[in-house]
């Protein structure tokens, strides 16, 4: 089974654990603590899947890009969420004022707008495999605005199987060297099911950081 062929049977299944209105509790606790040094409004959520977050990032009067490689997924916002605006369907894109949903492989995706002022990666780096963490940094980075930021959610625990898959601080520092971090939360979280299941663990260390 390929990563692509992993994703669409989770979202054909119903199988989203990672979703919910309350998980981008972090980026909407920190929002106003950072928001006023962003370079300018273009917003890029990488695997955006179908978070709540780029409705609430786009009533900031963001302009927000999201990328998710399951159709149904972008579909499933679109109704719930943006079904007051106009939106245009062309070329695996779905396009309306400040908003653009690309249904594609983000490592391979048509982004032609470069120079994002902030990235927000929740679920995201966790979500690829290890080994391409470095594809998927370097990918990032180009998309970036010079002085951009990009805010990381990310979970440590011990254990390799995933996803989502555990990443180290040090792993974090290594994939953006060069660029300053903030660490804005270091906690430990309950974990739920399936994942408490499937890994044994009741908690896992949760990190909010900006990078840039
Ligand atoms: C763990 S979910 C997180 C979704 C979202 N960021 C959130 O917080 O709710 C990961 C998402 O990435 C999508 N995905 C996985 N690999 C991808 C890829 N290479 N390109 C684009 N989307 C991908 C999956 O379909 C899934 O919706």
């Amino acid at each position: 089974m390929t990563e692509i062929d992993f994703w669409s049977e989770a979202w054909s299944g119903g199988n989203t654990p990672w979703h919910g209105e309350r998980a981008d509790a972090f980026l909407r606790a920190h929002f106003t603590h950072f928001a006023s040094r962003l370079p300018g409004n273009r917003i890029l959520v990488p695997l955006c899947g179908n978070s709540f977050v780029v409705r609430w990032l786009w009533e900031q009067g963001f302009d927000v890009t999201g990328v998710e490689v399951v159709e149904s997924a972008l579909e499933q916002l679109l109704v719930r969420d943006f079904s007051d605006l106009a939106v245009k369907h062309s070329r695996a894109e779905y396009i309306a004022p400040r908003l653009r949903l690309i249904c594609s492989d983000f490592f391979s995706a048509d982004i032609e707008r470069r120079g994002f002022d902030m990235i927000y990666d929740r679920g995201a780096l966790v979500a690829v495999e290890p080994t391409l963490r470095g594809r998927y940094a370097a990918r990032l980075r180009e998309l970036l605005a010079p002085s951009g930021i990009i805010a990381l959610e990310s979970l440590y625990f011990a254990g390799d199987e995933g996803p989502p898959f555990s990443i180290s601080s040090a792993r974090v520092e290594e994939l953006f060297t060069g660029l300053k971090r903030e660490e804005l939360v270091r906690e430990m979280q309950e974990t739920n099911e399936p994942f408490k299941s499937k890994s044994g663990l009741d908690y896992v260390e949760k990190t909010f950081q900006l990078i840039g």
